[in-house]
């Protein structure tokens, strides 16, 4: 039996969840999963009666559970920032989540390319460090000096910053840091997930032309590992990257790639595999509380409108499953899919005319369909 926290969220991370406990439900009947799910209430409707985001009181729930299945935070009515921080980014801080896997694989026909190639590209995005620290702040005219301060189990880290008594300007600034130790547990885990995987390189995605502190750092601790694993390295710059996803997303498998980049090529990717709707997520931690969710955010423009496409959060599921062991009902979630996509049973952002729930019912019945 594993014991799932269940947090839908905000919008439509509501509908889609509820879709995803449905699947696990029929996997529950007709395999030897089975689960026990604790609903619990964090997002935008009690960070607006309460104030409340993440709680200490959460956090010690949370880290008795197996695994977390997570549906989508953001609210309109809230301030950008404030729930995403407080509530999805210290979740992935505090459990120390600092592998984002999120694969990207073609759907056949769904590709919004010139040409139909098979590819399945499987992004490794450090989850814990570079530009999503929190680490900024403002100063200048009306305040000469700002300090950031950011205390983490590995460090603890003081800038002080200050402006000349004739200085007639505003700053505002936000620190990317990586740590020696982020980046070898995170080219570690890198070069194993392509051996397992049986890809002959590793391709790290970075900006190190410019951000030349950080990026070089990383580079370097990423060669060691790279002979140490005799597996082979390939650079890529972020901005050819964009391009190269492409016009040649089959020449890429295990792709490394710093937090903010990270965040920006995934959403490109989901729209590879035919949009936001189909991207699934894990945030990992090998020796800890590991988190799923879809790629995407609450979608304020659809939610409550029964149209939001339940198969990213169904993903993620098939993502939790195989995490906790079940390699085969996970693979069963992919052909459930297979099977949606092949049989048009779709929601509009795919051309069909589904409901989010009747999707839902489609992928419950094939797995019902599959009893031995
Ligand atoms: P979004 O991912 O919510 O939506 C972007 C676009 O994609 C919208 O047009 C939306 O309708 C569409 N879309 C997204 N998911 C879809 C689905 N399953 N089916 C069909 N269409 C889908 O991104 P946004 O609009 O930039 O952000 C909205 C809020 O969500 C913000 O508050 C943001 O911070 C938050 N957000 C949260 C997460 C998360 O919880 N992991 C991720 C991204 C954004
Ligand atoms: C994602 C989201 C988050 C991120 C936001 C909501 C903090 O965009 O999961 O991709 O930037 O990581
Ligand atoms: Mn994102």
């Amino acid at each position: 039996m594993k014991h799932l926290a269940i947090i839908p969220g905000d919008g439509i991370g509501k509908e889609v969840i509820d879709v995803g406990l449905k699947v696990l439900d029929a996997v529950c009947e007709i395999s030897s999963f089975d689960y026990d799910g604790e609903l619990f209430d964090i997002g935008s409707e009690r960070y607006l009666k309460s104030g409340e985001l993440l709680t200490d009181e959460d956090t010690d729930s949370l880290r008795k559970k197996d695994a977390i299945y997570f549906g989508a935070i953001g609210d309109p009515r809230v301030k950008p920032g404030i729930l995403e921080q407080g509530i999805l980014l210290k979740m992935r801080a505090v459990f120390d989540q600092y592998i984002n896997l999120r694969p990207v694989t073609s759907w056949f026909p769904l590709v919004p390319l010139k040409r139909e190639v098979p590819f399945d590209i499987h992004f490794l995005r450090e989850n814990t460090e570079d530009f999503y620290m929190g680490a900024g702040g403002t100063f200048g005219r009306d305040r000469k000096d700002a300090r950031v301060n950011v205390k983490r189990e590995m460090y603890d880290l003081q800038i002080d910053l200050r402006t000349n008594s004739s200085n007639n300007d505003d700053f505002a600034f936000e620190i990317g840091l990586l740590s020696r130790k982020g980046i070898t547990r995170f080219a570690d885990y890198a070069f194993n997930y392509a051996k397992a995987r049986g890809d002959k390189k590793v391709t790290l995605v970075d900006k190190a032309n410019v951000c030349t502190h950080i990026y070089g750092m990383q580079r370097s601790i990423f060669e060691e590992k790279s002979k140490e694993h005799g597996i082979a390295l390939e650079y890529m710059f972020v901005d050819a990257m964009a391009m190269a996803m492409i016009v040649r997303p089959e020449t890429f498998g295990t792709v490394a790639v710093p937090n903010l980049f990270g965040d920006i090529l995934t959403d490109l990717g989901s729209q590879l595999q035919g949009g936001l709707g189909m991207g699934g997520s894990g945030n990992i931690n090998p020796n800890g509380v590991s988190m799923f969710e879809p790629i995407h955010g609450s979608a304020p423009d659809i939610a409550g409108q029964k149209k939001a496409n339940p198969i990213a959060a169904v993903l993620a599921a098939r993502m939790l499953l195989e995490n906790q062991g079940y390699q085969e009902e996970g693979e069963m979630l992919r052909r459930s899919v297979r099977d949606c996509l092949d049989k048009g049973l779709t929601t509009p952002d795919l051309g069909g005319k589904l409901t989010t729930d009747e999707v839902g019912e489609a992928i419950c019945r094939y797995i019902l369909g599959q009893k031995k």
